[in-house]
């Protein structure tokens, strides 16, 4: 189950997600906007990342109009590892060596055919493990020190 959140100038990118997962099959939670009308993104990337910090869905997909704000806010939930993406080779490392548990896509940055793309790795790509959990493991001590 993959969480989706935008705000508004996130909403049609995230439609194009939502029309994309379903024709993979992959179920999803629409956590809004469910429209152009404006929406703060700080809750919205909350309302999604809370389902994945709390095992009910296994990755957030988050829309804003470039990405960021939405990235920061998701960043600020225990537990999230969000990466804000406009490239394939990020969108895959960041599975690869961050465990990244939401991607965030701007909107107004990147065209859907290169969004969808980018899900598509994110969505497919395993978290290789090894060194790299180390390094996991040092983020998630910060984040516990706070
Ligand atoms: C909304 O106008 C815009 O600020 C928001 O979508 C996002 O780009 C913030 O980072």
């Amino acid at each position: 189950m993959i969480a989706l959140s935008s705000d508004h100038a996130g909403f049609l990118l995230k439609e194009e997600i939502k029309a994309f997962l379903e024709s993979r099959g992959i179920e999803y939670t629409d956590c809004g906007a469910y429209s152009t009308d404006s929406v703060d993104y700080p809750y919205q990337a909350k309302k999604a990342c809370d389902l994945v910090v709390s095992g009910k869905c296994e990755k957030a997909i988050l829309c804003c109009g470039t990405g960021i704000g939405i990235s920061i806010a998701a960043n600020k939930v225990k537990g999230i590892r969000a990466a804000c993406c406009t490239d394939y080779f990020s969108a895959k490392y960041t599975r690869l060596h961050n465990d990244a548990n939401a991607l965030c896509l701007g909107a107004r940055v990147i065209g859907p055919g290169s969004a969808l793309e980018l899900v598509d790795v994110f969505l497919n790509t395993p978290f290789e493990g090894g060194r790299h959990q180390r390094r996991v493991d040092q983020i998630t001590e910060i984040e516990n020190s706070l």
